[in-house]
């Protein structure tokens, strides 16, 4: 059974720490990644979190312990998991629409380098020549994921160099010596079918053939997990042994080895992270229920970017008679975290919870309206643990040349 946080721990939080805030499950982050773990045990997989879902260096310390890699997104991103104490070695920096000078620090690091463009391949192959290899970012043409605003696989993406261009990436490698190590492709977020991964991994299976140096297939992240009550995530299990069934076929009968590498972000926080927020009003219009809270989408963003579902529970009342709200934000504009939803009755002062805000909750929060952002709690072995203080109006003055 995966482990959650009861409703009296994470009220405990809202007493102790107050509201808004978010709560995270360091036995369910163990949990998942053992899960993964498991899935993958007969072939040569690492794991990487994708460190943009959630940050906190607390977080990354949990990861490192573990033994997993991080995938970073920016400099500033490598500068945390260094700060947490991950190896160079063991990070991935995985930018897009970033200057070459971006690309020199990140040698300077000694961090895994992934190229997703054409223009710095030339030029990194044309300063380093064959003394760093690098992990090129494949766009397959394949559209996957959740909706469209997170499919980064598919033709019109800006994200890889297209599969079309392969004899370009082969050009550069010829005329300046790059060493490519590694093949990347990370086609969204949200995939549920087990076929978009294989068919990632035959497509640079494929591809290997024309990079003999080739050691690393890094088949990205963007394992899907339930957000609505009956909704079902990918089956890593089936994932794990059709993986392992293609892989081992291809090696065998091409005389090759290669590592695999996934870089999940989801799979690893969501399900660990607990949103909670204070109703402050009740507000009967003549055609809907409203529930204003403490928070808005400052703080967690998805429902009204990406129309996400969240599960919402009254853990004030978590047995009251089932009334129907919107439930909406405090945001000077429309602000709705969910509509018409079903929830034990709420009355002022109680604890909203929204469930699977580990990833991209935290992470993608502002202070829009000049709000605060929330704290953030890690409960580990029962233990509460503050990594994060609420944000003062000082916080939000800071830097402004007064
Ligand atoms: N690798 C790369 C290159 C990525 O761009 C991403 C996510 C990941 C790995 C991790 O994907 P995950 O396993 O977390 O699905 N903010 C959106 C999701 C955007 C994902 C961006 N890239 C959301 O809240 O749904």
């Amino acid at each position: 059974m995966a482990p959650t946080l009861s409703n009296e721990i994470l009220l405990k939080a809202a007493k102790e720490f107050s509201t808004p805030l978010y709560v995270y499950d360091e036995e369910r982050i163990h949990f998942q990644y053992a899960k993964l773990i498991q899935a993958f045990q007969k072939s040569d997989v690492s794991i990487f979190y994708a460190c943009k879902a959630l940050s906190n260096i607390n977080v990354l310390r949990i990861f490192r312990d573990l033994g997993a890699g991080i995938d970073c997104v920016s400099l500033n991103e490598v500068q945390f998991a260094l700060k947490a104490g991950v190896d160079p070695s063991k990070i991935i920096f995985t930018p897009n629409s970033v200057s070459f000078d971006d690309y020199t620090e990140a040698v300077s690091i000694g961090v895994n380098i992934n190229i997703d463009n054409l223009e710095i391949l030339q030029q990194f192959g044309t300063v380093y020549g064959n003394t760093y290899p690098v992990v090129v970012r494949i766009n397959p043409h394949i559209l996957a994921g959740g909706n469209i605003k997170i499919s980064t696989g598919h033709i019109d993406s800006k994200f890889g160099i297209s599969i079309d261009q392969v004899g370009q990436i082969l050009d550069i490698k010829k005329q300046t010596g790059l060493a490519i190590k590694g093949l990347h492709l990370h086609t969204g977020s949200e995939i549920k079918e087990v076929d978009v991964f294989l068919n990632g991994l035959n497509l640079l299976l494929e591809l290997s053939n024309q990079f003999e140096e080739l050691t690393v297939i890094d088949l990205g992240g963007g394992f899907k997990i339930p957000y609505k009550p009956d909704e079902k995530g990918v089956d890593i299990e089936q994932l794990g042994e059709k993986l392992f069934e293609r892989l081992d076929q291809f090696q065998h009968s091409n005389n090759r080895k290669f590592q695999i590498w996934f870089e999940p972000g989801k799979f690893l926080v969501s399900e660990a992270g607990y949103f909670l927020t204070k109703a402050n009003i009740i507000k009967e219009n003549p055609t809907r229920h409203f529930i204003g809270v403490d928070s808005g989408f400052n703080h967690l963003i998805r429902p009204m970017f990406y129309d996400a579902y969240h599960i919402i529970d009254n853990i004030s009342n978590a047995r009251g008679p089932l009334k129907t709200y919107n439930v909406v934000g405090n945001i000077c504009e429309t602000d709705t975290f969910a509509w018409d939803r079903e929830l034990p009755e709420v009355h002022a002062g109680d604890i909203l919870m929204f469930k699977n805000a580990g990833a991209y909750g935290f992470e993608m929060s502002s202070r829009f309206n000049s709000r605060t952002r929330p704290a953030e709690v890690i409960v580990a072995k029962g233990e509460m643990k503050l990594i994060r203080r609420r944000e003062t109006l000082d916080d939000l003055l800071q830097g402004q040349i007064l």
